[in-house]
């Protein structure tokens, strides 16, 4: 009996908690979406290392319920399929981060375990908040450049990194014959206001942090915009070496300052926990001064063979910790909540503060992000609440100072705020459950209308030149603009008379800034299914996304209409045992494998996009706007065509293992267009010349890797003969 209920409340407990780990993978996955692919988080680092945490202990505990595609289990975001692939000689591993100073004791108290009876030095540096990078130098010249990726395989960069002035081509002095080295990436903080005023201006979107800035700008697919950015990068550490004769990492730094490579200036060695705890906080006094931005300390074993000794666990050293500081924190007084329509119509809260200066910039908005947050937290209107912003990021509502609330603080109901409508459109509102949301269902809201045009506009997607967020505002208020596809019905008259000013202080878009929208426009019909697939805002659907689905549907009709989508649904409503023949068909398709975890008894199939996904796809272009969409670019002519194929059929065309370098302006086409097109054929494009190299494309004003291409004797081509080889 007593055996039963133990067994029972088990049962309970793991039901439980497996419930909890599915809600945290979804919500963990989708903040990864947000961040990685998007560029535009919705919540803290911190509260995202909560979740993550969270995670991570509940599958410690249950160990029955991690699964290969849980995101514990990936090292970082996907490589994107832009760049060429490089592959880590040493894997680019991260580390095990804490914002607790016991757990740093905890850290040291087990390597001292570990290695009882020796003294252990460790060294404490600053931990830079940008982006990790790779950098390969053979006999002291830069080879190649690469960004961590997954952790196995990387973006080659090359290309731009080259473009950082302080990255020296050729190391100073006796070089090491192999000398991988790994730093961070920064955009200096004065370098990342100004360019966020620069975007604002433009009427582009803003970055929300130095971080994405660079990360943004390391993924540029033009080094000669990559070039215009202030970044920089500081060393902090080998990968594969030959020949480096170092024993310990302090000897690190003096070495990369005698090569030539930029390195901390602070860091300091310790043997003690004391000793660490006060290492940290000189760090944090001193932090602030630093041109890029720092959010912790990295602790790491100094003597290479104690490192060897105390080894890895599956993701991180054993040898090395994170400390994370808290985010400055300031107290302020909640003036009003405003609601802010994005553009799938999710309808935000916003806290408008009694401005305050915090991380030495004044502050008077921070995101409330959604509903439940505000009753989880009871954030009333005339509050005195407490904000966070570390570094530069947008700043948060952290909690309510309760002991200090004034009697006449308001509670916030939503839907009553808003009077149970879409405060722009005045349409009625849905509670979506998975974004925990309210959703404003009107698609023509202009709200809505405006942030959609200048996404479908924007670099990433159909990259119109132009059509910013002040142009899409004034297009949309002028009502020349009622749906993104109007822009393919614009006159040049209507838009270069378009007056983006005041009528007091008129100022028009003008004939010039017309002539370059309008072939943008034109140009955008050409663009292949991925970018269109991306371009319509469709939910869930993120840049891999789109270029996942466009591999294995050739039109958008067939994704409207896909059976490989259809099946992803039926497999997981479908009963465990009626599964084989579904996984069976996705297999042969190319569009799932077999799990390859043995923990995995049940030998599931991992499918290339997941049923969130394939319901919301389904969705948007089943609904009726979604087919009115379709109806209309059908009436437009447009009709995108897949540039990939199934991974199955790739070997099998023109220029399958074929490797281009693009170099110079081509007349008939974009670089994005002609890397397009190669990869539709089967090729792929890479950033530097080498000998692994079979052609170069040349158009106007080549650089550099022109002559590097005549002196490696590879194949060089101009527009007309790539287009005879189309
Ligand atoms: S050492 C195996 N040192 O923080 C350990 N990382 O998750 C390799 N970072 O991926 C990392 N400053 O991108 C190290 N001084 C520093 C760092 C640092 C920033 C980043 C790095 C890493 C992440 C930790």
């Amino acid at each position: 009996m007593f055996y039963a209920f133990v067994w029972c409340s088990m049962r309970g407990e793991e039901t439980h908690a497996a419930k909890r780990v599915a809600e945290l993978r979804r919500e963990i996955e989708k903040h990864n979406r947000l961040y990685y692919e998007e560029a535009a988080p919705t919540i803290s680092d911190r509260d995202y290392d909560r979740l993550y945490k969270e995670l991570v202990d509940l599958e410690a505990e249950f160990p029955n319920l991690v699964t290969p595609d849980s995101p514990t289990q990936r090292v970082g975001g996907t490589p994107l399929q832009a760049f060429a692939q490089i592959e880590h000689r040493v894997p680019m591993l991260s580390l095990d981060n804490t914002y607790s100073e016991d757990e740093i004791a905890n850290f040291y108290k087990r390597i001292t375990r570990l290695l009882p009876d020796e003294t252990i030095p460790v060294v404490i540096e600053p931990k830079v908040d940008g982006v990790a990078v790779s950098l390969m130098y053979e006999n002291g010249h830069l080879k190649y450049a690469a960004t961590r990726g997954d952790g196995s395989v990387g973006d080659d960069i090359t290309g731009n990194v080259k473009t950082i002035r302080s990255v020296p081509q050729q190391l100073r002095g006796g070089a090491p014959k192999v000398f991988e080295v790994r730093g961070e990436a920064f955009l200096d903080k004065d370098g990342f206001k100004k360019l966020n005023k620069e975007r604002e201006t433009a009427g582009l979107p803003l970055f929300a942090n130095p971080r994405n800035a660079a990360a943004g700008s390391l993924k540029h697919l033009d080094p000669k915009i990559v070039a215009r950015r202030p970044l920089g990068i500081v060393f902090y550490g080998t990968g594969a070496t030959e020949g480096a004769g170092v024993d310990l990492h302090s000897e690190v730094f003096p070495l990369f300052k005698k090569l030539g490579l930029p390195t901390h200036e602070h860091w300091w060695l310790a043997d003690s926990v004391e000793k660490i705890l006060d290492a940290i906080r000189k760090l944090d006094r001193v932090r602030k001064d630093f041109r890029y931005e720092t959010d912790g300390a990295v602790i790491k074993v100094d003597a290479l063979v104690q490192r060897e000794r105390l080894g890895f666990t599956a993701k991180s050293p054993r040898w090395a910790i994170a400390y994370k500081y808290a985010a400055e924190r300031l107290e302020t007084k909640l003036l009003d909540i405003k609601v802010q329509v994005g553009r799938t119509g999710i309808l935000t809260p916003v806290a408008m503060l009694e401005p305050v200066v915090v991380s030495g910039s004044t502050v008077s908005r921070a995101t409330l992000h959604n509903e439940d947050e505000i009753k989880r937290k009871d954030i009333r209107i005339g509050d005195k609440v407490v904000i966070e912003k570390a570094g530069e990021v947008i700043p948060a509502v952290v909690e309510v100072v309760k002991s200090q609330r004034p009697r006449e603080a308001k509670t916030f109901d939503f839907f009553k705020h808003i009077h149970g409508k879409c405060p722009v459109c005045g349409g009625s509102i849905r509670r979506d459950p998975q974004f925990v949301a309210w959703r404003c269902e009107n698609l023509q809201c202009p709200a809505q209308t405006t942030r959609r045009v200048e996404f479908f506009a924007a670099r990433g997607a159909l990259d119109i030149e132009g059509i910013g967020g002040i142009v899409a505002d004034k297009l949309v208020e002028r009502g020349l603009v009622r749906e993104p596809l109007d822009l393919f019905d614009l006159k040049t008259e209507q838009l270069a008379k378009l007056n983006l000013g005041t009528d007091e202080a008129p100022r028009v878009f003008g004939e010039k800034n017309t002539a370059k929208a309008i072939k943008a426009i034109e140009r955008a019909r050409a663009l292949p299914l991925s970018r269109w697939l991306y371009a319509l805002a469709i939910p869930e659907v993120g840049k891999i996304t789109a270029i996942q689905l466009a591999r294995f549907h050739d039109k958008i009709d067939n994704v409207a209409h896909s059976e490989l989508l259809r099946d992803v649904l039926a497999y997981h409503e479908a009963a465990k045992s009626e599964r084989g023949e579904i996984a069976e068909r996705l297999i042969k398709s190319g569009f799932a494998e077999r799990s390859k975890s043995k923990a995995d008894k049940d030998r599931a199939i991992v499918t290339e996009v997941g049923p969130v996904v394939a319901k919301s796809v389904l969705d948007f272009l089943g609904s009726a706007a979604g087919k009115k969409i379709l109806q209309r670019m059908k009436q437009l002519g447009i009709e995108p065509r897949s540039e990939k194929v199934s991974a199955k059929k790739a070997e099998e065309l023109p220029l399958a293992g074929k490797t281009f370098v693009l170099t110079g302006t081509l007349p008939s086409m974009t670089r994005e267009e002609a890397t397009g097109k190669i990869e539709a054929l089967g090729g792929h494009v890479t950033s530097s010349v080498s000998n692994k190299t079979d052609y170069l494309l040349a158009g106007a004003e080549p650089g550099s890797k022109l002559d590097k291409a005549k002196e490696l004797g590879v194949r060089i081509i101009d527009d007309a003969e790539f287009r005879k080889m189309l």
